[in-house]
């Protein structure tokens, strides 16, 4: 498939070298097309799979589009991804709304009767927004056998079509079928978001960022 991700940092550079390996033909996005975190992960590719460029240029590209921005950044990047590069297709967000310029621990800019994967479904009502893989850190993001034990990720949107192309990936990336929580509409994001503090507080006692949740019912 052709691929968009939007994001040069530690979430981008990792799920679309994954992607890469898997067969996909990756444009990563960034501000600028000369960006250099892009640059470096480019020259890791094998040749004629991946390219980079603008926000804009991924979108095109994109068959389904990664959010892999700064949660706080994301709506001014997708922006510039521009709404008819986003129209009619899959928008897997894996953002959140983190804000780290007062220190740790960050705050949600979002919380409560609102979120992150909310405000991008709004500001594009066209694409086709699926909030996942938020909820664990990038490595587990693309392999999640690095846990041994079962555990589970969430998935919510509003259209179930595009719920089932981004199960689709989460499968291709490891992640078995039983392991897909679908919490429902996009507002359920509220709840995977707000998940962030205790995640933090985790990652903090714990002294690693490879743990997850385990639905036990
Ligand atoms: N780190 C993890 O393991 C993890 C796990 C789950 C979810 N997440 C979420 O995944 C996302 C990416 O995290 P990350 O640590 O890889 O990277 P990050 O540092 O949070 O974000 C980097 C990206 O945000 C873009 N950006 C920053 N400021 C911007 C602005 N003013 N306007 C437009 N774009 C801007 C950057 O654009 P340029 O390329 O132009 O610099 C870059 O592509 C975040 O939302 C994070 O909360 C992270």
């Amino acid at each position: 498939m052709r691929i968009a991700v939007l994001g040069t940092g530690m979430v981008g550079r990792t799920v679309a070298g994954r992607l890469v390996e898997l067969d996909h033909h990756v444009v990563m996005g960034s501000r600028d097309a000369g960006n250099p975190h892009a640059a470096g992960w480019l020259a890791t590719q094998p040749a004629g799979r991946a390219e980079t460029g603008t926000f804009a240029d991924a979108a095109a590209h994109g068959e389904l589009v990664v959010n892999a921005t700064s949660g706080v950044a994301s709506l001014a990047a997708l922006a510039a991804a521009g709404e008819e590069n986003l129209a009619g297709k899959v928008l897997l967000d894996v953002a959140n709304p983190l804000d780290f310029s007062q220190g740790m621990p960050p705050s949600l800019t979002v919380v409560n009767t609102d979120s992150l994967g909310e405000r991008i479904q709004r500001a594009h009502p066209r694409a086709r927004v699926v909030k996942a893989l938020n909820t664990v850190n990038a490595d587990l993001m693309v392999h999640p056998e690095l846990i041994e034990d079962e555990h589970h990720v969430f998935v919510c949107g509003d259209d179930p079509a595009a719920k089932g192309t981004v199960a689709q990936l989460l499968g291709e990336l490891g992640w078995p079928e039983s392991s897909v929580v679908d919490l429902g509409g996009i507002a359920a994001a509220r709840g995977t978001e707000m998940y962030l503090a205790l995640w933090l507080a985790l990652a903090q006692a714990t002294g690693t960022a490879r743990f997850n949740i385990k639905v036990v019912r």
